[in-house]
């Protein structure tokens, strides 16, 4: 068996999305609805699977942390505080000649130019130098036609709760940009309800909206997604030593769920907001995008958050230590993860294409989703080894709502078992079970591993735990 190079890797992956059930491009009825994704059947359980994931090691399995799930609208002054109001933008232009919009920061990142943190002037000036240089171009066209850049900014605005239609600066609520904000916003509550010490932490996964100028590149950079964040809250002399084992025990996250260590790296931010004094990016090397991009991020953000926010609210967010006797406003570091980008990756990474021989000795390719068994949609599907068969059937339904008590199984009848197996593989089930004849008379079933396309017999008796500890291991 080998596995094939796969070119255009994005279009076979955003095909196999849609055509299996993964992920539908919005409301295409109507013409679509840019940079807004749905989630099929298969798509919501690798979804949900990969969040429960993260919840479980970020939340479940550490007794410093608590969750929330706060609303996706804040006060609007949540936004001021932070600073989104009137600084969080991105550069844009446009083609005057097929009105495609672009980021100029993307542009310049194109010839090796960083317009991180580049005021505009700058970034227009950089700009210049490639409309001289004659390699200014739309990337659509390739028209010369471009324009200045401006800022853009990406907060999405609501009129929700305002008794006039119109939008104006007094009526005006955002929806969230990030999740954390709730998560400051709630930490007054958390510490008055809950009375955690130092350090601890807030996690929550919930919607995010950004009006992202492009959003190309599939699921990786949409205007609607979902974060995955942790608010660690801490004593400034702790961020070095927690800032550092946070980074290991993300690292490790992404190992444990298989994905390759040489295919993520770590990403140093040089240029930092004023506040912060460390940022990385985990970095995953997407076949389908071409390289090395940022899934997560982990920032050590100081004691900007809650003094903006004690500030602006005029609350008192800060922490007595009792041990030091000492009163002071927690610093913050935190991690944030996009749940569409660790779904992109996770595809990306098992989406495979295997030339096999058939018993016939012909060569044939085996599409195989190889997704870490935790995440896999469907755990165990269950054959009857004949559609028209009551007796195979009968047994085979019993099999399948026995199992479906302790995984997220599927029954198929359709067609010979070979295209069962198939239609398995392609959407990641790792086990498939069969019941044929022989299993009318000694109560055996055969087993077969997605992997290593292994047979095994296995006694009904003892399929559930033999499958929870294949599914385990
Ligand atoms: N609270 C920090 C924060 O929001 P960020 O770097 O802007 O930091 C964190 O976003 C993560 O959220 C990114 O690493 C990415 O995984 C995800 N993300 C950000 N914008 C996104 C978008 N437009 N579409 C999908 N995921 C996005």
């Amino acid at each position: 068996m080998s596995i094939k190079k796969e070119e255009n890797k994005l279009e076979k992956i955003v095909g196999f999305a849609k055509s299996k059930g993964f992920v539908f491009p919005s409301s295409e009825i109507y013409g679509g609805f840019a940079g807004v994704y749905d989630y099929g059947h298969y798509g919501i359980l690798l979804k949900n699977n990969i969040r429960d994931s993260w919840w479980k090691s970020m939340v479940q399995l550490r007794e410093d942390v608590v969750g929330l799930d706060s609303g996706v609208f804040m006060h609007p002054t949540t936004w001021v505080a932070s600073g989104h109001v009137g600084s969080f933008d991105d550069p844009q232009i446009d083609c005057r000649v097929c009105k495609n919009r672009m980021r100029a920061d993307h542009i310049l990142e194109n010839f090796g130019v960083s317009a991180d943190k580049m005021p505009i002037e700058t970034i227009n000036q950089e700009l210049d130098k490639l409309r001289e240089a004659k390699k200014l171009k739309c990337t659509n066209c390739g028209s010369s036609d471009i324009t200045e850049a401006k800022r853009f900014s990406l907060m999405v605005k609501s009129n929700l709760g305002s008794p006039t239609e119109a939008l104006s600066e007094d009526n005006v609520v955002y929806l969230r940009p990030e999740t954390c904000g709730g998560i400051y916003l709630e930490y007054k509550n958390t510490m008055d309800s809950l009375h955690p010490k130092l350090p601890f932490c807030i996690a929550q996964v919930g919607k995010a909206f950004r009006n992202e100028i492009v959003t190309k590149q599939f699921i990786f950079r949409t205007r609607e997604f979902e974060q995955m964040e942790m608010q660690y809250f801490l004593r400034p002399q702790e961020m070095k030593a927690k800032y550092e084992e946070w980074k290991k025990e993300r690292w490790q996250w992404y190992l444990g769920l298989g994905i390759p260590g040489d295919k993520i790296k770590w990403y140093k931010h040089e240029k930092l907001a004023h506040y912060a004094s460390e940022a990385y990016d985990i970095e995953y090397n997407f076949d389908a995008l071409g390289g090395f991009k940022e899934v997560e991020g982990i920032h050590a953000r100081g004691d900007w958050d809650l003094s903006q926010h004690s500030k602006f609210s005029g609350q008192d967010l800060s922490y007595y230590d009792d041990a030091t006797k000492e009163r002071f406003i927690p610093h913050i570091m935190e991690t944030s993860v996009g749940l569409a980008r660790l779904f992109l990756m996770f595809i990306d990474n098992a989406y495979i294409e295997e030339e096999l021989t058939n018993s016939k000795g012909e060569k044939e390719i085996r599409t195989v989703l190889k997704l870490h068994k935790d995440l896999a949609p469907i755990k165990v599907a269950v054959f009857p080894l004949l559609k028209n068969k009551p007796e195979l059937v009968g047994k085979a339904k019993e099999i399948y709502t026995n199992l479906r008590q302790h995984f997220m199984c599927e029954f198929d009848d359709n067609g010979n078992v070979g295209k069962r197996y198939r239609r398995q593989d392609e959407i990641g089930t790792p086990y498939c079970v069969t019941i044929d004849f022989d299993t009318l008379e000694d109560n055996a079933v055969t087993v077969r591993d997605r992997d290593t396309m292994k047979q095994d017999r296995v006694k009904i008796d003892e399929l559930t735990e033999y499958l929870k500890n294949a599914i385990k291991s």
